[in-house]
């Protein structure tokens, strides 16, 4: 089994990775659907997307579409987007508004909290107990300004997950809290739809091995990544802007200003973590860039891309044009890079895997993770 060459003990510079199949192979996604994005906490939407009573968005998590809106409380709300009469799509756009949700079939229509408030008949249906019958609901909470979901019946503690990787590699949450991105503004958003296994997404953002060869912006900005030692490899490291960068910016002048909570020992920094299983953050000192990815397939992936700032800058019209361009370009260079990686999954040259350098040693345990998820699945062992 391809995967169980994880286990296989590290002797030297060399470390496996796992054999193609693992970015290729539609049993593994499935499993991947199934015990990793149906079971963790996902971050779904952005909170101000759905700023106002009955605003909904729909969203793809794992294998299931779900409608995420706000009730009349201002309560945030997930439910699967299955009608419970006969199955059809209740809400059939990306998003909308309005005071219920009918389904376009034979018009059962449900209320905010997702109960079935009306349908055809339905009083002649004395027995229909509405609330068995409303939209099923799953878990949600916000956090960092986004709603968060989690498909399982018991979701984990999301203190424990969500916030433990945040302390894995941040040492606390504070550090993050001192951003205060759940205040920020949305500046610009792009969303990307990479040719990918979304795991080659997340080993790409974990490593910088390969900073100095694609990314010259990046590195001319921040020089020690071109030493291609990814900040996530230690606990609270931020990797230090160089000498005469004025600015987190395509060419290094000077950004929007400072983020005006963050710690002396923040400015002039870049942190980044992975809050497995979809989320990338990226903080420096006048923004803060959230990227969610939305796995298509085993071989394709959505990239949703946020840039943050204070919402006096958003709203004041600034040019954020030169910070946004930044990241950008970090990341279709990356997203080439997983491009054209992807393909050579399938060749037979590939079939045992590659290495892992030392500096991309950490990159095992996110394989470990993966691992351990879908763990003795059969189809695993295919
Ligand atoms: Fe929705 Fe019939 S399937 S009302
Ligand atoms: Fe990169």
């Amino acid at each position: 089994m391809i995967i169980d060459k994880l286990d296989s003990p590290v002797e030297g510079s060399l470390m496996p990775t796992p054999g193609g199949r693992f970015y290729t192979d539609p049993q593994i996604f499935a499993l991947e659907q199934e015990h990793i994005f149906e079971k963790t906490w996902n971050c779904a939407v952005r909170s101000a997307d759905i700023a106002e009573a009955g605003s909904w968005k729909v969203v793809q998590v794992g294998r299931e579409q779900l409608i995420v809106s706000r009730n009349r409380r201002g309560e945030v709300r997930a439910f699967y987007n299955v009608c419970r009469h006969r199955g059809m799509r209740v809400c059939t756009q990306e998003s909308g508004s309005g005071r219920t949700f009918q389904c376009g079939y034979h018009a059962w229509t449900y209320d905010l909290d997702g109960k079935l408030v009306a349908a055809p008949n339905l009083t002649r249906m004395p027995d229909v107990d509405r609330d068995q019958y409303g939209l099923r609901a799953v878990a949600v909470r916000e956090w960092l300004g986004y709603v968060w979901v989690c498909l399982a019946d018991e979701p984990p503690s999301f203190t424990e997950t969500v916030l433990g990787e945040v302390v894995t590699r941040l040492g606390d949450v504070h550090h993050l809290d001192n951003y205060r991105i759940e205040e920020l503004a949305l500046g610009h958003r792009i969303n990307y739809d990479v040719a990918a296994n979304w795991k080659l997404i997340i080993e790409n953002f974990q490593e910088c091995y390969h900073c100095a060869t694609i990314h010259p912006e990046l590195t001319n900005v921040l020089p020690e990544f071109a030493e291609g030692w990814a900040s996530q490899a230690f606990v609270n490291h931020g990797a230090e802007f160089g000498e005469g960068i004025d600015g987190f910016t395509v060419d290094g002048a000077a950004g929007v200003g400072t983020l005006p909570t963050i710690a002396p020992d923040q400015d002039r920094r870049y942190y980044a973590i992975t809050i497995r299983p979809n989320v990338f953050v990226n903080m420096v000192p006048d923004h803060v860039i959230m990227m969610r990815m939305v796995p298509v397939s085993a071989e394709r992936t959505i990239v949703e891309c946020d840039w943050l700032f204070v919402p006096e800058v958003v709203e004041s019209g600034t040019d954020v044009s030169a910070s946004v361009e930044l990241f950008d370009r970090v990341n279709r260079q990356d997203f080439d890079a997983c491009e054209k990686t992807q393909p050579s999954m399938s060749s037979a040259v590939y079939a045992d895997g590659g290495v892992l350098v030392p500096a991309e040693h950490h990159i095992g345990i996110f394989h470990d993770w993966v691992r351990d998820k879908i763990g003795s699945g059969p189809s695993a062992d295919g």
